[in-house]
């Protein structure tokens, strides 16, 4: 079995490209076992996970624990809203609470950026970051590559355009520099007040159109307005924004690349950043990402608690 040598992954460049190609390799043999009757299988038996979602979430959190069920983990489930953190207790006393506990892993999700290294700091299990603050959500950038080398039979040469609010995008945060690693070309195309402050940090190029940028991209990846991260809009209207940057019908049929794939992480603005016609149009590839989800985070905690077997024979 091909292991992750980092302890935690908090950031996707916390991966080599090697090991980022064998959670994908390992994620369509899950994906496969998710197909079956019987999809559980007994690689993560007596490990203990727990998802700390301390910020809402429909997909990864459903994801996570989808795949933890299925690898036979034991799972606790530890919200906000029904724990002491209602009581003013800090992060870093959860976090020794749960180190009391010994438990293997910790899948974090957290308005802070930063937060997964406080836990990391203060506990002996595996951190997974499920997404924090506007800094970076790695498993949901395994799933995107997953489905985009699915459907594309590559990543390296792909230009691949993330179109929307990059500035508030924990996506964009690990997508760019992923792609960039795995030789894709990737270009935030957004207004200026939705450019990363350093868009080179993030190895992406720059465009302020999406009309000039469309006809080269062989990935359209959107974004939603993150607007419980922003005081307000930063563009004049939601109906401008969508004029010039949402993804729709005439936009798919006069500019897009006919072969071009249109992705989104969810949850979608219909009507804002992309029209029911593209969600419906059979290059959409929304409801793949999601499948590819559970897949792609069996494969990561598989291949970072050491899972018994090599999935090919548990597979079998
Ligand atoms: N893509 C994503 O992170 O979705 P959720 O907020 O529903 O987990």
């Amino acid at each position: 079995m091909a292991g992750i040598a980092s302890k935690h992954l908090i950031r996707i460049e916390d991966l080599t490209v090697d090991e980022i190609y064998s959670v994908l390799e390992n994620a369509a043999t899950f994906k496969e076992i998710n197909t079956r009757t019987i999809k559980k299988l007994p690689t993560l038996r007596g490990r203990t996970i727990i998802n700390m979602f301390l910020e809402p979430s429909t997909r990864t959190r459903s994801s996570f624990e989808l795949a933890e069920k299925r690898l036979s983990a034991d799972s606790l489930n530890f919200s906000a809203s029904s724990s002491a953190t209602v009581k003013g207790e800090s992060l870093l006393d959860t976090a020794e609470t749960f180190d009391a506990m010994k438990i293997d892993m910790v899948i974090v999700r957290h308005r802070y950026g930063g937060s997964p290294w406080i836990l990391a700091e203060a506990m002996d299990a595996h951190i997974i970051n499920g997404g924090d603050g506007i800094h970076q959500h790695p498993t949901q950038t395994l799933l995107d590559l997953f489905t985009i080398q699915e459907a594309k039979g590559r990543i390296a040469g792909l230009t691949v355009g993330i179109v929307g609010d990059i500035y508030h995008s924990r996506v964009a945060g690990s997508l760019a520099p992923a792609l960039k690693m795995m030789g894709a070309r990737p270009i935030c195309i957004a207004p200026p007040s939705y450019q990363p402050d350093v868009p080179e940090a993030l190895g992406a190029e720059v465009s302020h159109s999406l009309d000039e940028a469309l006809p080269d991209l062989d990935v359209v990846y959107l974004l939603r307005i993150q607007g419980e991260r922003a005081q307000g809009l930063s563009v004049p209207s939601l109906r401008e924004y969508a004029t010039v940057y949402g993804m729709n019908q005439w936009r798919m049929d006069n500019l897009m690349k006919p072969d071009a794939i249109i992705m989104h992480p969810g949850p979608m603005n219909r009507g804002v950043e992309i029209t029911p016609e593209v969600i419906a149009d059979s290059r959409s590839l929304v409801l793949d990402q999601v499948n590819a989800g559970v897949a792609v985070r069996m494969a990561v905690m598989y291949q970072m608690l050491g899972g018994e077997g090599d999935v090919a024979t548990a597979a079998r």
